[in-house]
């Protein structure tokens, strides 16, 4: 017997690359291609280093009180943590321990069974229409021990509305359902008035997108007080200062600037707009996205692989998923700024034409 057979085997969760190319334009990880607030750099250049002598503090109170406010909710609503993968990572160990399974889209963010994976948390994979579209009565039918999926999704971008995530919720008071809202700042609809009602929902939200703050590693949970008092002792059982006293300060002033924020997320989602109208005329197929990417599918004379290597060539990098076969034959492109879109879209004439002239 040897020592290796008592170690964990894991399937682990393979993010997007981070490549060193040079001038790349880099739209394969959905981040935001503005900085931050300028009140961010006023706080990283004003932070005082004495202050990391200390641990943080332990529920980022300053923040978490930011948020309860900006949100209507209360305090104790309010779970902050280091990215929300690891606010759904501690999510799944919390909510997630029926024998009955989980619930989640197959097209859906491909952490959901890395996380259930690992806790040996039984799931399902419900398929998804033919169109993409999340199918209500897969999840109105009562059997499950938990139920989670984007809103809106990813990488399709399609949004369901709250009737939708009404009805799952009346239907399956007896499990957690969450509802992860990581995009939803770029056209969705939250669910954050539902959580007067149900107290069976959380809500989870990241700083990584529009906030453009995925270097510092914050997310959020929002629920009712007694599903956030659990995820807190989960916490607590595992690292109480997940949230450094850098991703704090900055967490707040990204609050306190709400005009910037909007004008930020109003300018990418114009630039998603003009873009997907622009793959559409050179005859790629798009879904309705409300997110900060758009999920193009390649036209008939494309091979997806084959442009995704040419774009690659370009330093241009986007998202592709060649051993799905449903997907194969689409990309996921993050949306840049409006040079970069023109850039990229320029690219693809030139392909398309060199394509049909082969
Ligand atoms: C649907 C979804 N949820 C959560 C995350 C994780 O975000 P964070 O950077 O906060 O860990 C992502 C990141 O791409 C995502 O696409």
């Amino acid at each position: 017997m040897s020592w290796q057979e008592n170690l964990r085997d894991v399937e682990p969760y393979v993010s997007g690359e981070q490549p060193k190319l040079p001038n790349i334009i880099k739209l394969n990880t959905n981040e935001n291609p503005y900085p931050p607030t300028p009140k961010v750099k006023e706080v990283l250049q004003n932070f005082d280093a004495e202050k990391l002598r200390l641990y943080p503090n332990a529920d980022a109170e300053g923040l978490q009180d930011a948020i309860a406010t900006r949100y209507g909710l209360s305090k104790n609503q309010v779970f902050i943590g280091n990215g929300s993968d690891e606010v759904l990572a501690l999510s799944f160990l919390s909510f997630f321990n029926s024998q009955k399974p989980l619930l989640f889209p197959d097209l859906s963010y491909s952490f959901y069974p890395v996380y259930a994976d690992l806790y040996g948390i039984p799931y399902e994979k419900v398929p998804v229409a033919e169109d993409f579209s999340l199918n209500l009565s897969d999840y109105t039918k009562g059997n499950a021990g938990g139920i989670i999926f984007p809103n809106p999704n990813a990488p399709t971008g399609l949004l369901v509305g709250l009737d939708f995530i009404e009805s799952v919720l009346v239907h399956n008071p007896d499990c957690i359902v969450m509802i992860d809202e990581a995009y939803v700042d770029f056209g969705g609809v939250t669910a954050i008035p539902l959580l007067a009602k149900y107290d069976n929902l959380v809500i989870t939200r990241t700083f990584s997108k529009s906030r453009s703050l995925a270097g510092i590693r914050l997310g959020v949970a929002l629920g009712s007080q007694v599903a956030i008092k659990k995820l807190d002792d989960v916490k607590n059982s595992f690292n109480s200062y997940s949230v450094d006293a850098f991703a704090q300060a900055v967490g707040f002033a990204s609050l306190s600037d709400e005009s910037y924020f909007k004008k930020m997320c109003t300018k990418v989602i114009a630039t998603r707009n003009q873009f997907a109208q622009d793959l559409q005329a050179l005859g790629f197929t798009v879904t309705d996205s409300r997110t900060n990417f758009v999920f193009a599918k390649v036209p008939k004379n494309v091979s997806a692989q084959n442009l995704f290597d040419a774009l690659y060539a370009q330093s241009i990098v986007v998202r592709h998923w060649p051993n799905n076969e449903r997907i194969k034959e689409w990309l996921r492109i993050t949306i840049g700024t409006d040079a970069e879109m023109a850039k990229f879209i320029a690219f693809l004439k030139e392909y398309i034409d060199g394509q049909s002239t082969i």
